[in-house]
């Protein structure tokens, strides 16, 4: 083969889908890289990894810990391992390199990670803490309770060679070394239910030690480890105990030798910091005067300070987060600040946010200034708390005087456009603050836009909500008392949220909570992890397991998200099965269609919005739609026996679901939009029912609701693919385009920035709505994708991608694009009555099928190269259908 041709460019190297991950604890880790190049029709065909254990073997071509050879294979993404066995704390350093139909490449720039401790003897023996309250803490009910500081001193005299902290700091913590903090994480680890696994991460240090005399410290907070509220409803809500952490410091010296800092007797600690409570839903009070001047340097006076105590440890196994870690995404400035009575004010940041406020204030020592968080305001320019129920949202910042101040929580965050501020002795200005998004450091990989502005807002208002309920567990909402993991909501959602952020390990963390949270039995709570206590039992909220499960598989090609969760899934349907099923009913549901829009707004006004309608429906046709999921997984990792078994299971679930609820006029039970549509997009409807099935579906949007949805929860999942895949795209546009209630552009209408809980959001009881859900947001943004902007993955993690971008009158441009594992996907096109404009790209080692809307061949060209190297499949319904290879694109269409 040739030697080295510069087209080929190897990239963006992956381990276990993140980039040099540090402290992992998987033993094989999966490797992922991107080629690119400028050439069309790249494919690779075949590879070679190096893994050394330093960067200079690997620079010299020393593969010490492996060296695969060359191996002639296509895969590009999630590589096993295959070296010599990995142990704690090791290091590696890793490059590849490709040969592939258009050249080799040179080597990739080194990619890297290290392993975490992998054992549990690894580990310092000591957790430490104060299991007890302190003066100033109440854990009655809404729990009050006061940050915990540790620090300890060390001398640490020879040249270092590197240095790396491991810590599980519980709920959430800070670490700091020599007065600085470490790394940019916040709201730090990730929540699990810590009686079946705790997370730790892992830090790179060396750069914060100095020769000589060293400081560590690290502040505590509750998190959800020291649950928000305390005895208030103990039959429902899970609490761990006080916080309290593990960690050790480990550096390695140039002379071999190494030195251990753990939490041990020696660390000296306090409750009587300047943070005197943080409550995720209450908020955080924060006291200046009791600042320690240089804590957690060297040479403070801690003798007043306590012996750390050693405390009991958490049951839960200690694991690597291998899922992104919470830090500040993206600042915000407010818009206006305007004077309310008395001496408050309301600052308006322009956006339903969720994260924190920075704020910069002068004032005398012990002055206190308060700062309250709303999503909206009253007609009389109040907030509007009704909707936070009891949680209180309220930050407390008491001066240390002498000067202009900066202050901004640690340990708590809130969903919040509006601020009022109170305790100011002068009217403050924007300039004094600054809002501080927070979420998951989780990249956004999709961009689109089209020539409809609506979409557009809409598409942003998915964007900050989601981003928004990313909290190392997905929320169903940021502002009130529940910010709760509910199952059924992500279920919904969590496919449409990945074509626009990177989410595949947070989901893949997701469901190892909802496996841990499984009981003996197989039951799968409502809530996972199960912070509330909810085993309802019903098939669309722990179906959520499997929806999320096909969404990692699909959109990554993950089949460990299958490996992993196929037990729990089957073990859960089987419980069902067999307490729940009659003649192949599935009778037991909890939630029906939840939040159905009520027929007419004024109809919504006051009432209540959570009322249940359970139905078996809706229980058997999820059933049915997971035993077709459960061939695929199973399919997937060979487990050739439960096909057959939960094909004949399908069947018999669909004859007699046909046989109860078919109506010979054609439509499903109450002909409600949902009891339709379930059965047709799941597959369930006889071939010769499917049309007039689907002409009841089209007459209750078109004619009966005017062109509205009138879907809850459960219908809106499905609804807009059911639209489009059966030929009404049109209708679907309508639907998504609406302005009138209900309908997403409703809640644009009418000032919402984020998506809201309920279709009646602003006329509902006010106590129920929250200005900021995601589950509304059903199937609308995969149609966005896989339809207006015809991106799709047809085979798993987008190796093949249908691009058919519906052609919609009125939308005459789209232009989004993916980054997906193998790399850019991109989708633009405008239109005109008399031409269609298309750019593509697709990347290396993957291949498209392009449905070009023409009415015949002649119509097409390609204006980079040409039509003519392309190879044409067949016209169908007024698309030349193309299979194309790696490259970019631009198709043009002039109709004759
Ligand atoms: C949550 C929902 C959830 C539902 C189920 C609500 O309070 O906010 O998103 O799915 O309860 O009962």
């Amino acid at each position: 083969m040739s030697k080295v041709v510069a087209q080929i460019d190897v990239q963006d190297l992956k381990c276990e889908m993140l980039t040099n991950p540090l402290g992992i604890d998987v033993l094989q880790p999966r490797l992922s890289w991107k080629i690119v190049s400028s050439e069309r029709n790249v494919d690779q065909k075949a590879y070679q990894i190096m893994v050394s254990s330093s960067a200079e073997k690997l620079a010299q071509n020393q593969g010490d810990l492996w060296n695969s050879e060359k191996i002639n294979s296509s895969a590009s993404i999630h590589v096993q391992y295959g070296g010599i066995k990995l142990n704690s704390r090791m290091r590696c350093f890793w490059k590849i390199k490709t040969w592939t139909t258009a050249g080799e490449s040179e080597w990739s720039a080194p990619g890297s990670w290290t392993m975490g401790l992998l054992y549990y003897k690894d580990w310092p023996k000591g957790w430490i803490g104060f299991d007890r309250p302190f003066p100033g803490d109440n854990i009655k009910t809404d729990s009050r309770l006061s940050a915990r500081y540790f620090r300890k001193e060390f001398q640490s005299t020879k040249e270092i060679k590197s240095a790396t902290a491991s810590i599980i700091g519980l709920g959430l913590y800070e670490l700091y070394i020599n007065g600085k903090k470490v790394g940019e994480d916040v709201l730090s680890p990730s929540p699990t239910d810590y009686t079946k696994n705790v997370k730790y991460n892992t830090y790179e240090v060396t750069s914060y030690l100095q020769n000589g005399k060293n400081a560590v410290g690290a502040v505590l907070g509750n998190g959800r480890f020291f649950a928000m509220r305390q005895h208030e409803k103990p039959y429902k809500i899970k609490t761990f105990g006080f916080p309290k952490m593990l960690m050790n410091i480990n550096i390695v010296y140039t002379d071999g030798t190494s030195l251990n800092i753990d939490t041990d007797g020696s660390w000296k600690g306090t409750a009587d910091g300047p943070i005197r409570t943080n409550n995720e839903y209450d908020g955080e009070e924060y006291d200046a005067t009791k600042e320690f001047r240089g804590w957690n340097s060297i040479g403070f006076d801690d003798r007043k300070w306590l012996k750390a105590e050693f405390v009991q440890e958490p049951t839960g196994v200690i694991e690597a987060q291998m899922n992104e870690n919470i830090r500040v995404m993206n600042t915000l400035k407010p818009v206006s600040i305007k004077k309310l009575s008395g001496d408050r004010y309301i600052l308006d940041m322009g956006q339903n946010m969720v994260g924190w406020l920075q704020i910069k204030v002068k004032a005398q020592k012990g002055k206190q200034i308060k700062l309250r968080f709303a999503e909206s305001l009253q007609e009389n320019g109040e907030l509007f708390t009704a909707n936070l129920r009891n949680a209180k949202c309220t930050d407390l910042y008491t001066a240390k005087g002498g000067g202009m101040e900066t202050w901004e929580p640690t340990f708590v965050y809130r969903g919040f456009r509006y601020v009022e501020l109170s305790g100011y002795a002068y009217q403050p200005s924007v300039n004094d603050f600054i809002g501080k998004m927070i979420y998951d450091n989780i990249k956004t990989v999709g961009t689109f836009e089209t020539s409809d502005a609506l979409t557009n807002q809409i598409f942003k208002n998915a964007w900050w909500g989601i981003a928004g309920n990313y909290k190392g567990i997905p929320i169903d909402c940021p502002q009130r008392n529940e910010r709760m993991p509910w199952l059924g909501d992500r279920g919904a959602v969590a496919y449409g949220e990945s074509f626009v952020f990177d989410n595949g390990r947070f989901y893949a963390k997701w469901l190892q909570d909802i496996r841990n949270s499984q009981k003996d039995d197989g039951a799968i709570p409502d809530v996972a992890p199960a912070f509330w206590r909810y085993y309802s039992d019903n098939m669309t909220w722990p179906g959520a397991m499997l929806l999320v499960t096909e969404m990692l598989y699909k959109q990554n090609g993950d089949v460990s998200a299958v490996t992993d969760n196929y037990p729990a899934m089957k073990k859960w349907l089987t419980y069902m099965q067999d307490r729940y099923m009659q003649d192949y009913i599935l009778t037991k549901d909890s939630y029906g269609d939840w939040c159905m829009p009520p027929v007419t707004i004024e109809f919504g006004r006051g009432k209540s919005a959570d009322k249940k309608y359970p139905s078996a429906l809706i229980s058997t046709a999820y059933y049915y739609h997971f035993t077709q999921l459960m061939m695929q997984f199973a399919k997937a990792i060979g487990k050739e026996d439960d096909v057959k078994t939960y094909e004949i299971l399908g069947n018999n679930i669909k004859n007699a679901f046909n046989k109860k609820y078919y109506d010979e006029k054609g439509f499903y039970a109450s002909n409600a939009l949902t009891d339709n549509v379930i059965p047709l997009y799941f597959g369930m409807v006889p071939k010769d029912k499917v049309a007039t099935v689907f002409k009841n579906i089209t007459y209750t949007v078109e004619v009966t609701n005017k062109g509205h949805l009138s879907n809850g929860l459960v219908g809106i999942q499905w609804l807009m693919r059911c639209l489009n895949d059966y030929g009404r795209p049109d209708l679907a546009y309508t639907v998504a385009t609406q302005k009138t209630y209900p309908s997403w552009g409703y809640m644009v209408d009418n000032g919402a920035t984020t998506i809201w809980e309920l279709w009646n959001g602003n006329t509902a009881d006010p106590k129920m709505n929250s200005q900021n859900h995601v589950m509304m947001l059903g199937d609308l943004l995969i149609w966005y994708y896989e339809n207006l902007a015809g991106i799709k993955s047809e085979e798993a993690a987008f190796k093949k991608i249908t691009m058919k971008p519906e052609m919609i009158n009125g939308l005459d441009k789209v232009n989004a694009s993916y980054k997906s594992i193998y790399g850019l996907i991109k989708s633009e096109y405008t239109k005109t009555p008399t031409q269609f404009k298309w750019t593509v790209t697709v990347p290396a080692n993957t291949k498209a099928t392009v449905y070009i809307p023409a009415n015949s061949k002649d119509e097409v060209s390609e204006k980079m190269k040409s039509i003519m190297d392309l190879k044409f499949l067949k016209m169908e319904n007024n698309r030349a259908i193309y299979e194309i290879g790696s490259g970019d694109y631009f198709f043009v269409v002039d109709r004759k």
